[in-house]
């Protein structure tokens, strides 16, 4: 370590004495970590990351995009994203027009389709190729809704060995994830049955929560309804039984000069501990701004208001995505298959 240390570009850390331990910020931690890190690749399926909650506007949106974005380019990631939210607010961000440019055809309702007519489907027609490299897409649009319908109403019909109505997206996915290193899902913000499904597919979920009030209170709420729902699916026995390899929260929108959102950031980390990722996302009306005129943080590479501003906000969502990648990917490095 100290002849690393002296050879090395990277920072130094402090010493409270010399010879003494030396601490290194989160931030100093992380570019050693990148440094140090051959990012292990893939071995067997890819990984599916659901960014999910059911409270709206706390930015799922915005960060299965910019998690689709930085796998793809941070570590050269394999990515499909799939915008499971028949709004189609990620679809636009790709420069679509999800009423006017988008079929149910393009979207996964041919799955939902071939599940209603009990065939079966191969996901691998649908992914489109963007304007970001190692990206793809299957978009939404409102035709999307029409699902909520489809899944219940052959869900009632059901003979014993069918695929149940939670799993068609996790059996669909399957060829797909062949070729993809990772699926990242953005959903709506109901617990619906797309909702259900893509949790259901997921290895990894996501939960972006913003500390005001309101969101809090409806992060409770959406612990119950999730582990009500995962509880009620492992009802089914053994062989059924879900197992996520993370659940975490992201801190986003944080404002620290609002009084209340030390104090909820910290009720957010005494009820969630290790599962509250250590990288918190800053409010800015950089990123308020992006999402209005169809991009991400990542799209833009200059700011008129100064690379600091951008750099602020970029930082913490370089590490979050790295952070993501490296649990992910983690059982890829122990040489197992996933
Ligand atoms: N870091 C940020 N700072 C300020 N505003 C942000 C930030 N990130 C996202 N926003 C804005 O917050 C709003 C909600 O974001 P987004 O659409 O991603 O949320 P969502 O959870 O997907 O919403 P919905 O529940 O409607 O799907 C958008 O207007 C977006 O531009
Ligand atoms: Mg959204």
């Amino acid at each position: 370590m100290s002849y690393a240390l002296q050879t090395t570009p990277l920072p130094k850390g402090q010493q409270s004495r010399a010879g003494g331990q030396r601490s290194f910020t989160l931030e100093e931690a992380i570019q050693w970590v990148k440094a140090e890190r051959r990012p292990p690749q893939r071995k067997g399926r890819g990984k599916v990351i659901t960014v999910a909650n059911f409270k709206g506007g706390v930015t799922k949106t915005t960060t299965s995009t910019l998690l689709a974005q930085g796998l793809a380019m941070r570590w050269g990631r394999k990515v499909c994203h799939i915008d499971l939210d028949p709004q189609g607010s990620a679809t636009t961000l790709y420069g679509y027009n999800p009423h006017a440019e988008i079929e149910a055809d393009d979207t996964i309702i041919p799955l939902i389709q071939a599940y209603v007519d009990g065939e079966p489907y191969d996901m691998r027609r649908l992914p489109v190729q963007t304007y970001w490299p190692n990206l793809d897409l299957i978009p939404a649009s409102p035709q999307l809704f029409n699902a909520e319908f489809m899944l219940p109403a052959r869900a009632n019909l059901a003979r014993p060995g069918d695929v149940r109505f939670e799993q068609v997206l996790h059996r669909g996915l399957e060829p797909l994830l062949e070729e993809y290193d990772y699926v990242v899902i953005d959903t709506a913000p109901t617990l619906s049955y797309l909702t259900i499904n893509a949790v259901f597919a997921a290895d990894g979920v996501i939960v972006p929560v913003v500390p005001d009030m309101l969101s809090f209170a409806s992060m409770v709420q959406f612990w119950h309804l999730f582990s009500d729902l995962i509880t009620g699916m492992e009802e089914f026995g053994d062989a059924e039984k879900k197992r996520f390899e993370f659940v975490d929260v992201l801190v986003t929108r944080v404002a620290p000069n609002k009084p209340a959102t030390r104090v909820l950031q910290q009720w957010i980390a005494n009820l969630y501990g290790n599962r509250v990722i250590p990288v918190e996302i800053p409010e800015t009306d950089l990123a308020r701004n992006t999402n209005m005129h169809f991009q991400t943080i990542y799209d833009i590479d200059k700011y008129e208001g100064g690379m600091e501003t951008l750099r602020r906000i970029r930082n913490p969502i370089d590490q979050f995505v790295d952070l993501v990648d490296a649990k992910a990917s983690r059982s890829w490095g122990q040489g197992e298959i996933a």
